[in-house]
């Protein structure tokens, strides 16, 4: 589309999408479906806050960002459930901001057959899939950290959806993710904060990678065409959340949005 008019005058375009003036803290900045969500919200004018484990990672991430010095990085381990919001408030108390948009990434994969799952595993999987969301929306309801107007966004899984051999606690805590933001977005609507989910099919990605590894053929080949558009590409996925993290989706909450090349069509 043009940006100027029949007379050859400039008109604004409005960019629905835009997060100019936003502050949009992104954990599992580090790789995969985080990292391409913090290059797109780059270009789409946020200032980005980059959360991982790993600094050489996230400064990996932020090389590949628009406005470099706009965005800052946070090294933290999301397993500290009950750190998380003390750690939120120092975050936006020292560089005297309030966070208007967070998009949940962080989040690991096991696949353990029924008979041999330990507790140990459990953990793991509930604590940095699910209770790490719980722990930061609960860090968002403090007025300091969190504006009012702003968009959570957290990342299940079609494996919270529908059902798969082995990955039954993987597939718990993404399912969980879902009735989370249900309730949260019930919670949080009077102070106007939205709260959904994107249910991502299988996206390339070091999770991807590991999944598949050592995956026998067939198997393999079944994956693939239960997703009818081929698997997808983080930006396949960072795009939808860069819509629900933006006012184009101010009028969306407590929903799943599904993006997955039709895996679950079947
Ligand atoms: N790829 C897929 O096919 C797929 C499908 C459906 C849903 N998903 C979901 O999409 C999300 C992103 O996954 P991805 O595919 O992009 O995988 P990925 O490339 O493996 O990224 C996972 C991210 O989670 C971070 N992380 C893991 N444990 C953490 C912890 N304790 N503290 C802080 N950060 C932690 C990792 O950061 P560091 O290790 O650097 O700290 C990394 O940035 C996950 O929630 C995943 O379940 C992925």
């Amino acid at each position: 589309m043009s940006d100027t008019d029949y007379l050859g005058e400039l008109i604004p375009v409005c960019d629905p999408y835009t997060l100019e003036n936003k502050t949009i803290l992104i954990t599992g900045a580090s790789s995969g479906i985080g990292r391409a969500t913090a290059r797109i919200a780059s270009l789409q004018g946020a200032n980005v806050i980059l959360v991982g484990r790993h600094k050489k990672s996230l400064l990996q991430t932020l090389d590949e960002m628009e406005n470099r010095s706009r965005h800052g990085i946070e090294e933290f381990d999301l397993n500290e459930i009950d750190a998380i919001p003390d750690w939120l408030k120092s975050i936006t108390k020292n560089l005297g901001i309030q966070i208007n948009g967070l998009a949940h990434f962080a989040g690991i994969h096991e696949t353990v057959p029924l008979r041999v799952i330990q507790r140990k595993s459990m953990d793991a999987v509930m604590n940095v899939n699910l209770y790490s969301a719980l722990a930061l929306l609960k860090a968002c309801t403090n007025k300091n950290v969190f504006m009012s107007g702003g968009s959570i966004v957290l990342t299940s899984s079609v494996m919270g959806q529908v059902g798969q051999a082995g990955v039954v606690t993987y597939s718990a805590s993404k399912g969980a993710v879902i009735a989370t933001v249900k309730s949260s977005a019930l919670e949080l609507a009077k102070s106007k904060i939205r709260v959904n989910a994107v249910v991502p099919g299988m996206v390339h990605t070091n999770m991807f990678d590991d999944l598949v590894r050592n995956m026998p053929e067939d198997q393999f080949e079944k994956m693939q065409s239960y997703h009818p558009l081929g698997f997808g590409e983080p930006e396949d996925v960072a795009h939808s959340v860069i819509y629900l993290l933006s006012d184009a989706a101010k009028w969306v909450t407590g929903t799943a949005l599904v993006v997955d090349g039709g895996y679950t069509c079947h």
